[in-house]
């Protein structure tokens, strides 16, 4: 859309992969005014300029409504936050229950995020990896001691393209309609489709619902504003290939590990969805799981369905289907994902050991893991949809007693159901199932903030008249 760039930060368009430097800096208001004053001294990029040329510097600012509060903005009575915001990620010990930090994972145990460690602003820095250290030096050495307090500095520098496990990461995103050309809602739609209305990222722009959602419009403060969720997981990657290995065997230990992502460690699909290209590919064709798991990773965060799960029939046979009588539970056992869609920036952390060597026995695994970050417009409807009743869920899909093979927590739920079994098909097409799965991911700090677009962080960083 044409001049929209100028007024949204860059995150929204970008992943700058080819910056290496990443610092994630944490902050809390000291003083108001003098926080207002120094964030606004502060050059945010912008998505045009990341347009117009390539940049060596990129600084975003996101906001938890704690530090919303913190900088004077009553965001209580704005009309139009999200209560998941307002609340914050471990606001409420259900939501934590819902998302599955519980346990190792609860938030009484995050390194930040919760408490007293509450982060109130988000300083993204992303640079050069010979560069950031002085940059990051530079701007914090300018911040006047009464503006803000540092709480915490995550270190995200290092190649981008791997998680911690060995797999290629961020082959699959939305393609996001910045041209507003899609018209959502129709028998077309019944089609898994991966062209997503902007305002399902985007504040203040039609959704898939073909609606603008709520936001706070007061001043413009959210326009052009999108959520933005942190959540800092630790990796247990010696864990896991030694369990892979295990299971599998040493030679085996990679493809049930690709079984459990839903995608070949370098990143292509598995072998029998490989027709359609590295994203062309959905599992209508595969409803039993045979090619990839039912559980997968990749099927969980985001299972390609149309609104009608079974797709495009004809008008008598969409009729039919419309009406109820034609399809089994289990295709109707997902929601259509065009509702649900992530768009993911998050960065590995940590020096992980090449999978090959763990699985050896060569190398031992330092803590690593990934600063999963990703930014939509509605928390419950996109994040906390996708992680607490597609991830997290022992139900999904038809299934029970699975949770994300990668991500899950393993503890059983409220009903007593457990939750970490592993059902897949070997290479040979024979079922296999595997009870006791360990958990590989915890969580370690994590919260809900608001990316403001630029006009909105000028309102939300003016000083009060
Ligand atoms: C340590 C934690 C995680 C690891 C190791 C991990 C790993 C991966 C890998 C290897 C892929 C396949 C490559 C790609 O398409 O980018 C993937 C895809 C994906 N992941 Fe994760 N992930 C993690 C956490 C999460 C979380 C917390 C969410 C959301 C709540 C998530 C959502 C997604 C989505 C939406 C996709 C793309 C699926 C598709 O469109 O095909 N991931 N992840």
């Amino acid at each position: 859309m044409k001049g929209l760039g100028t007024d949204v930060q860059a995150l929204v368009g970008r992943g700058f992969g080819s910056l290496g430097g990443a610092r994630y800096v944490l902050l809390q208001v000291a003083q108001p005014g003098a926080a207002r004053a120094w964030l606004r001294s502060l050059a945010v990029t912008t998505l045009a300029e990341a347009e117009a040329r390539r940049l060596e510097r990129v600084c975003q600012l996101a906001f938890t409504a704690a530090g919303l509060r913190a900088l004077g903005l009553p965001v209580d009575d704005v009309p139009g936050f999200a209560p998941e915001f307002l609340d914050g990620m471990a606001g409420d010990p259900s939501r934590s229950r819902r998302l599955g930090d519980v346990e190792e994972s609860a938030p009484e145990y995050w390194r930040w995020g919760s408490g007293e460690a509450e982060p109130h602003v988000l300083l993204m820095l992303l640079a050069g990896e010979g560069d950031i250290a002085a940059w990051q030096d530079a701007i914090l050495g300018a911040m006047p001691p009464d503006a803000c307090t540092l709480l915490r500095v995550n270190d995200a520098s290092g190649p981008v393209g791997r998680e911690p496990f060995g797999f290629v990461d961020g082959v699959s995103q939305p393609e996001v309609d910045w041209e507003g050309t899609l018209r959502p809602g129709g028998a077309k739609d019944r089609d898994y489709r991966d062209r997503i209305a902007l305002g399902e990222f985007l504040l203040g722009h039609g959704n898939e619902y073909g609606f603008v959602a709520d936001h706070p419009v007061q001043r413009g403060i959210g326009r052009n504003g999108t959520y933005l969720v942190y959540r800092q997981l630790m990796q247990d990657v010696g864990g896991f290939w030694d369990w892979t290995a295990r299971i599998a065997g040493r030679d085996g230990a990679v493809a049930l590990a690709e079984r459990m992502v839903g995608r070949g460690i370098d990143g292509q699909p598995l072998p029998e969805l490989a027709a359609h290209g590295l994203n062309g590919f959905t599992f209508a064709g595969d409803p039993d799981g045979i090619a990839c798991p039912v559980g997968a990773h990749v099927r969980r965060a985001n299972p390609r369905s149309g609104d009608d799960p079974q797709g495009r029939r004809g008008f008598l046979r969409d009729v039919v289907s419309s009406l109820g009588f034609k399809g089994t539970a289990i295709h109707d056992a997902v929601a259509s994902a065009r509702f649900h869609r992530l768009l993911r920036r998050g960065r590995p952390y940590g020096a992980a050991p090449e999978p090959l060597a763990v699985i050896a026995g060569e190398a031992v695994a330092q803590e690593c893991g990934l600063h999963f970050i990703c930014l939509n417009a509605s928390l419950a409807r996109q994040f906390e949809f996708v992680q607490g009743s597609w991830i997290a869920s022992p139900y999904f899909g038809g299934l029970s007693g699975e949770q994300d093979p990668l991500l899950g927590n393993r503890c059983p739920v409220r009903s007593g159901q457990v939750t970490d079994a592993f059902a897949w098909h070997d290479g040979d097409g024979n079922p296999r199932l595997v009870a006791g799965l360990p958990r590989f991911v915890t969580v370690l700090g994590g919260a809900y903030f608001f990316l403001p677009g630029i006009g909105g962080l000028a309102r939300i960083l003016e000083d009060a008249p």
